[in-house]
């Protein structure tokens, strides 16, 4: 758990409740959290169900790795401290998202068990649902997409000898010990992982229609 460094701060309790947002927007905040391999089609997954959620008049919102990694956190790299403060501050990103009342949908590799457990910690914490999804594709077959070109990349640096840290070649992926949902998406299509996860969604009761 990181330190709070900063002396003198004080938390505000502000006047608005997060049912008073839940009521405006209709819906209950949650957070989505995709995990899995590069290559495994997690951010297709999530942009694809950040479509049908809104389709369907609910608001999401994908916080997707490769463009959290152009912003917010382009001051980092791939070592397992930089991925570590990647995923906390997603963690937080996405809690405060879920806290508006919108549906955060994040995909990130998140290869470290014990971040994404923090992250879920902090979530259950502030009584939002956090639902991890691992997005199950089998490394052969992601290097096979390899989308990219970083796989190559990642074997042409292993065969020189240097190595490039890439996850599921030279750097760890731990599975989820027990995720909400596992999408076996080598055999099926974006739309339908889509629907698999609203169902899952729908059958939770995570979707509810609140009066406005
Ligand atoms: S994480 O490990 O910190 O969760 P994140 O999801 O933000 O990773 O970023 C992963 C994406 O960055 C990959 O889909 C790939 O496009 C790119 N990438 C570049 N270098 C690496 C690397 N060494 N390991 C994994 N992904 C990498």
């Amino acid at each position: 758990m990181t330190e709070i460094r900063a002396t003198n701060i004080t938390w505000h309790e502000g006047h608005v409740k997060r049912e008073d947002r839940e009521r405006l927007l209709g819906q209950k905040g949650a957070t989505i959290w995709f995990t899995g391999l590069s290559g495994s089609g997690k951010s297709t997954i999530a942009f694809t169900l950040e479509h049908a959620l809104v389709e369907r008049g609910r608001l999401a919102y994908v916080l997707d790795g490769d463009n959290v990694r152009h912003g917010l956190n382009k001051n980092l790299g791939f070592s397992a401290a930089d991925r570590e403060e990647n995923i906390r501050r997603i963690g937080e990103v996405a809690r405060l998202f879920a806290d508006t009342g919108a549906i955060a949908l994040t995909s990130f590799i998140s290869p470290y068990r014990k971040d994404r457990d923090q992250a879920r910690a902090i979530h259950l914490d502030s009584g939002l649902p956090f639902i991890e999804i691992l997005v199950d594709v089998p490394v052969e077959v992601c290097e096979t997409r390899d989308p990219k070109g970083l796989y190559k990349k990642a074997r042409a640096a292993l065969a020189e000898g240097k190595g490039m840290g890439f996850t599921g070649v030279d750097d760890p992926y731990e599975l989820p010990a027990a995720p909400e949902l596992v999408i076996h998406n080598d055999r099926i299509t974006p739309q339908e992982a889509a629907a698999q996860v609203i169902n899952y969604l729908e059958t939770r009761g995570l979707l509810p229609d609140l009066a406005r």
